[in-house]
């Protein structure tokens, strides 16, 4: 048994194989899962299952790796994702010299295969989103892996890294292009539909909460990870300052949601001009779905999906407000809030599996026109309210934050068994998460990482902030 499984099976004494052998069975997945390049191990493919529908499920996915990096961290195999870092940052450089895309966007992929060759000859097969499903642009690549960075300095200690001129000048580029100056007054971030975890059109485009909770975070981790002596990061510092602080503020006041403020935008008045409006982005009191009404628990609240002129979407996504209250972009009182969402509306946001990722489900016209009739995202599937286990390990990190142990041991409880019996599925589907998605892969690696992210953080509730992972300092 190894180390983390005797520990957490010290934490359940009651049940010590409903956690052990699940834990062994992901560690398993997660080792199975490994890509090399010139022989070292640098990622981990997104899924292990031979049928998956799409060919690039064998790519090692950026924002996939993350819980497997944090977990390779926390075991002190700390070098598998620096080679990750550099080789990541190896092929963003590639994309510049690749003729006929000088149009595309200097981001960090959203995947990429090795293909393994004779001694030294391993070949890079990048994906920037120009051949994605969709063309998708992933712009939540850059943050993850600022974030990844600051992971790995806070755990390995290893500044020396992360002070080279070549991860320095990294992390410049990716604020550069974050803050650029465009046609916006928001200080939040203009993206593409599909352009984070949810690669489909699902009516996310604009102001997507996840990308707002990422870019808080980047902003957040960049301001640490910069050297404040060199000449040439003081104007990203500074405007990184500005920003971050303009971010915060405006989400907290405006994405916000309780019952007060529903009933304020219920009688809202329209069409006010000028700077003291009460309601300032023109939201009609008629956009106000009937299910937000009923749904919206007494004395608590969360961060709406998206927000733009004349547009709040109501939707409840989970991992845009787990990720709000893990890297404090919510406020203490909102974080406590947003966590009594889930304890109130455990079925509908946990179900059987953990974690809806968004709730409600878009259903018949709506479904048709804002998915493009896309028969994956049918109703209560896939991204369309379907529950993804590798969100488990953000709820469990977000509910240890907030001292709500109960619930996180609750979440792991439900989900290993049925994880490993199930074969480690990608999503679930059904109100509640009861059926194994349609369409969904086995062995996917997140599925498996995020139930051992989750037991190390039962383990150690002081993990996550060895990975950065703390709402320290969101206050200033
Ligand atoms: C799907 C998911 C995306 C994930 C990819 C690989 O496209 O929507 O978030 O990165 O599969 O697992």
């Amino acid at each position: 048994m190894s180390g983390v499984a005797a520990a957490a099976a010290d934490l359940y004494p009651d049940r010590r194989t409903h956690v052990t052998e699940p834990l062994s069975s992901a560690y398993r997945l997660l080792e199975a899962s490994l890509v090399y390049y010139r022989g070292r191990p640098v990622g981990t493919v997104a899924s292990l299952d031979a049928r998956a529908p799409a060919e690039n499920y064998a790519d090692c996915f950026v924002r996939d790796f993350v819980p497997s990096a944090f977990v390779f961290l926390l075991d002190g195999r700390g070098e598998i994702v620096r080679d990750f870092l550099s080789l990541v940052l190896r092929i963003r450089d590639m994309q510049e010299e690749m003729e006929g895309h000088h149009a595309l966007p200097r981001v960090m992929p959203a995947s990429f295969r090795v293909m393994n060759g004779p001694e030294g000859a391993d070949e890079l097969h990048p994906d920037f989103g120009d051949r994605a499903i969709g063309r998708v642009a992933p712009v939540d690549s850059m943050m993850w892996w600022v974030l990844l960075l600051r992971a790995y300095a806070q755990r390995t200690g290893d500044l020396g890294f992360v002070r080279s001129a070549e991860m320095q000048r990294a992390v410049r580029m990716i604020l550069n292009i974050c803050l650029r100056d465009r046609f916006e007054i928001f200080p939040t971030l203009l993206v593409p539909d599909g352009s984070f975890m949810i690669d489909r059109r699902m009516g996310v485009y604009g102001h997507p909460l996840e990308i707002q909770a990422l870019f808080h975070g980047t902003l957040r981790a960049a301001l640490e990870l910069l050297e404040p002596n060199d000449p040439d990061n003081a104007t990203v510092l500074d405007l990184s300052a500005k920003r971050l602080k303009q971010l915060t503020d405006y989400v907290r006041e405006y994405y916000w949601l309780d019952l007060a403020r529903l009933n304020a935008i219920h009688r809202y008045r329209t069409e006010l001009f000028g700077r003291e409006s009460e309601n300032a982005l023109n939201i009609y009191p008629e956009s106000i779905p009937d299910w937000v009404t009923d749904w919206l628990p007494e004395d608590s609240g969360y961060l709406v999906g998206n927000l733009g002129p004349g547009r709040m979407d109501f939707r409840f996504f989970s991992f845009g407000n787990l990720l709000a209250v893990i890297l404090g972009l919510a406020d203490d009182m909102q974080s406590q809030l947003i966590m009594d969402v889930f304890e109130k509306r455990w079925n509908d946001l946990v179900g059987m599996m953990p974690v809806k990722i968004c709730y409600p489900a878009m259903e018949g016209r709506e479904w048709r026109l804002m998915t493009g009739s896309d028969p994956k995202n049918i109703p209560w599937s896939y991204h369309n309210g379907g529950n993804w286990p590798c969100l488990l390990w953000a709820l469990v990190a977000a509910a240890l934050a907030t001292g709500r142990d109960a619930l996180a041991r609750r979440a792991a409880e439900v989900a290993g068994p049925r994880l490993m019996r199930d074969g480690w599925p990608e999503y679930y589907d059904g109100r509640n998460g009861r059926l194994i998605g349609r369409r969904a892969n086995f062995h996917q690696a997140w599925s498996a990482t995020g139930f051992i992210l989750a037991a190390k953080f039962l383990d150690d509730p002081s993990a996550p902030a060895l990975l950065g992972l703390t709402r320290n300092g969101a206050e200033a």
